[in-house]
């Protein structure tokens, strides 16, 4: 692939590259063939005292630019630096980056086969496997659940004993793998004073403060509205669906009346992104079992 829109861009990195050596070789001839009069002054007097000696100089650092020329002119056609031209090497950063990983890859190879060959509850007891999966989670976990992976509104804490996904450990590693959806419908179409119902018997759920005459209707609104269907009939929730548990004291947006009734009316969409790809199967073991090691048994 050409880094240029068209060839001009190329022959004119080439010539400007090429005649800026050209002249320094050129530079280097006509100094080497000019004339000195060691000893003697150039005529200038500067300051009154400042004269000028019209001697050559040091032969080494002559030397010194011819050698960078000659590099020049060897590292260009060795190396990529000539417009398109590739170098007889085909040298690329690409390159270079896949061999360092590919090296790294078979060195820590042995100790991630290991892993995949241990039940995860046992490499959660790990020491070895846990400091690497603590590393791993620090550069691709913490951006959202946080350093101490406590989470944040909308992001799960995966310290607790709360698992709106499922905390066996095939579940989190199903979590982290394929990541997750969690979509719960807007419900705007009930109207506000059956959503306040609904947000009461919510609240009521996990024994916060409420009205209960609403939270009485609300209770008949949530089977009606077809609540049930994915939190479940006593409100606890269904991992299958990432449908929360309603009933206990671990909100993933907030409990107040006003943030209840916000989910409820404009619904909410949360997403985990999938991991396999991009980390490959032995990192999403040690980070599951990471993961597990967090969670409150
Ligand atoms: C871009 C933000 C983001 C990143 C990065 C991220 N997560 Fe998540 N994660 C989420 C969200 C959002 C959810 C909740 C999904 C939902 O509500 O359905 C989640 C859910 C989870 C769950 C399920 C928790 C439960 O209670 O069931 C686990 C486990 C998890 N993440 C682990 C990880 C691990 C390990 C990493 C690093 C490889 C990671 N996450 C990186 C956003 C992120
Ligand atoms: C299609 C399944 C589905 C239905 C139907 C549904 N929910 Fe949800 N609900 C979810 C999911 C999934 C989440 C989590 C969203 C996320 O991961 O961001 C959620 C989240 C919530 C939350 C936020 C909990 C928290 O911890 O912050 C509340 C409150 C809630 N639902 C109440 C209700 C009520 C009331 C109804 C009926 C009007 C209802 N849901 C209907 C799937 C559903």
């Amino acid at each position: 692939m050409s880094d240029f829109v068209n060839d001009f861009w190329n022959l004119y990195v080439i010539v400007i590259v090429l005649a800026s050596i050209l002249a320094c070789a050129v530079l280097l001839i006509v100094q080497g063939k000019a004339t000195f009069t060691p000893g003697k002054t150039m005529g200038h007097v500067w300051d009154e005292t400042l004269e000028e000696y019209n001697n050559p100089m040091p032969k080494w650092w002559s030397w010194m630019f011819v050698i960078t020329v000659v590099f020049a002119l060897v590292y260009l056609a060795l190396y990529p630096g000539l417009g398109n031209f590739k170098g007889m090497l085909g040298w690329t950063s690409v390159g270079q980056h896949k061999v360092e990983v590919d090296t790294m890859d078979a060195k820590v190879k042995p100790l991630y086969d290991k892993y995949m060959a241990m039940d995860l509850k046992a490499v959660s007891a790990d020491k070895t496997a846990m400091e690497m999966g603590k590393r791993l989670y620090l550069t691709y976990c913490m951006q959202c659940h946080g350093a101490d992976a406590r989470g944040a509104k909308g992001f799960p804490n995966l310290t607790d004993a709360d698992w709106q996904w499922g905390g066996q450990p095939e579940q989190i590693v199903e979590t982290i793998t394929g990541g997750r959806m969690g979509v719960m419908p807007p419900h705007a179409q009930l109207g506000g004073e059956t959503i306040k119902d609904l947000a009461n018997y919510v609240r009521s759920l996990s024994g916060l403060p409420n009205d209960s005459v609403r939270a009485t209707k609300g209770q008949a609104a949530f089977t009606e509205a077809g609540c049930i269907g994915c939190h479940g009939a006593d409100g606890t929730g269904m991992q299958a669906l990432g449908a929360p548990n309603l009933t206990d004291k671990v909100w993933l947006y907030g409990s107040s009346e006003a943030v209840i009734t916000e989910t409820i009316t404009n619904g909410r969409q949360n997403k985990m992104p999938a991991w396999k790809d991009f980390l490959g199967e032995a990192k999403v073991r040690l980070l599951s079992a990471y993961v597990l090691s967090l969670g409150a048994k």
